[in-house]
This record gives C-alpha cells, structure tokens and sequence, in this order.
C-alpha cells in the first residue's frame, strides 16, 4: 500500500486532494500539520495525523519513515526554508517522490497583459520567495512535480489543461478542486510527470486578468 504524507493537510487544495484519494484510492494518508486538532479525519483506517511544523526537521525526518510520495501545500514567507527543510528530511529518510503546490509566474512565463497585471499583484516578495523555494525543489535530487496554478477560485469543477515550463501559462484561472484531483490522480501514478513544473489553468479563460477582478 502506498504511503503519502501530507504537509499543510488541512489547507483548502489538500482537503480537495485528501476526499478524492480516500474515494478513488486505496492509499495511506498521514496528514502533517500545525495545530492538528483542526483537522477532521474522514476515516480513522485510512488517514493518520502528525502534529509538526514542516520546518521541525526532527518531527519531519520521524514522520517521513515508510513513505513513498510527500505532497507538499504549504503557503508562507519562510517557503524556501521549508522546502530546504524537505529536502534534507527526505534525503536523510530516502524517500524521492514529491509533489510541491507553486503558483504562476515564478519563471516569468505568464505572457501579456495578464502577465504584467500578475506582477503588479504578486511582486514584493511572493513570486520571489516561491521562485527561489522552486529552485531548491529543481536543482534536489528529487523525483519532483511542482505544480503552478492560476489564479485560485472554489468552483465546483474538476476542468484543467498543463503547460510545461517553457512554454507560455495559459488562463487567467482553476479551481482548487481541480488541483486537488491532479495531486490526487498524480499520486495514484506517481511515475508520471517526474522532473516536470506544470502550470495548470482552467481552458478558455484567457484574459487580461481574472473574471471577478
Ligand atoms: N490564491 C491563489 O490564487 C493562488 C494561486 C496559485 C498558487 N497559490 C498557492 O497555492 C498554495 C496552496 O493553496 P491553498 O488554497 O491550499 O492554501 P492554504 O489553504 O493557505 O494552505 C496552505 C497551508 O500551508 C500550511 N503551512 C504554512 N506554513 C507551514 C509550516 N511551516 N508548516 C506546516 N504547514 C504550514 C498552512 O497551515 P496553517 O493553517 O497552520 O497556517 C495551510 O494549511 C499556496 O502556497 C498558495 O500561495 C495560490
């Protein structure tokens, strides 16, 4: 049985992510998260909870043993020292599958209008920090996927295509179910989109910046 662990489990994607594979999968779950009473675990025989900080190297190298893929939604202005810190637990523990949630624009490929808009929102640390955190995440020895998303929306559809690094972004948005299913299906075939940075958006919804803005 496949082992995950789940860093930033009780974030909005990682609860999308979680329902899919509990209900299209047979995989172990270990969710690993701050303040772990906020978590509701859906069922007690398929998911387990570790408290942590995924800076905490000790709690995080413990957490690792006997896991074969680590799904990575974490969010902050301290991305890169985490992803420094996942590095290193999960070369110490051997463990090679990651999946690490980005976002849009961190090589600057958003293309237009949209793509300067997409700046003059997320400059002044956030494309930065994450576009050194991926860089970290690149130059392991990991058996990585980092997905870059559009911009966010809580729509109830699972409708996404991929671009590769490289090539333009396309779309101004996805859902976070969407995202949540790609992780989920990524999981269930983890040989697939090894060493890949996938920008993933909603078809058709190209515009100078997103709908609702
Ligand atoms: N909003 C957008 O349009 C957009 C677009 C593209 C990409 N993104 C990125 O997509 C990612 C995931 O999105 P989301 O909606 O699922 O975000 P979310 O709900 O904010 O989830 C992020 C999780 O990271 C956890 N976290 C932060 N620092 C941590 C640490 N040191 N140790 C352990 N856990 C930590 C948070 O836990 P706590 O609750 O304990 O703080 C939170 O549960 C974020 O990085 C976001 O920036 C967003």
């Amino acid at each position: 049985m496949t082992n995950v662990l789940v860093l930033g489990a009780a974030g909005h994607i990682a609860t999308f992510a979680r329902k899919d594979l509990l209900a299209n999968s047979d995989v172990h779950i270990i969710d690993y998260l701050r303040r772990a009473h906020r978590l509701k675990v859906a069922d007690s025989n398929r998911e387990s909870v570790i408290e942590g900080d995924s800076t905490d190297q000790p709690t995080l190298v413990r957490a690792l043993k006997n896991v074969d893929v680590v799904y990575a939604n974490l969010a902050g202005s301290n991305i890169e020292q985490q992803a420094r810190s996942i590095v290193s637990a999960m070369n110490q523990q051997q463990v090679k599958r990651l999946i690490w949630i980005s976002t849009l624009g961190i090589y600057d490929e958003v293309p237009g209008e949209f793509g300067k808009w997409n700046h003059s929102m997320l400059d002044g640390g956030y494309l930065q920090t994450y576009g050194v955190a991926a860089k970290v995440i690149e130059s392991s020895n990991l058996d990585y996927t980092i997905i870059r998303p559009a911009w966010l929306t809580n729509k109830d559809e699972v409708d996404y295509e991929l671009t590769q690094k490289g090539e333009p972004f396309k779309g101004t948005e996805v859902s976070r179910k969407s995202i949540g299913v790609l992780v989920s299906r990524l999981i269930q075939d983890p040989s697939t989109h090894i060493k890949e940075s996938l920008g993933v958006n909603k078809p058709n919804t190209d515009g100078d910046k997103p709908a609702w803005y």
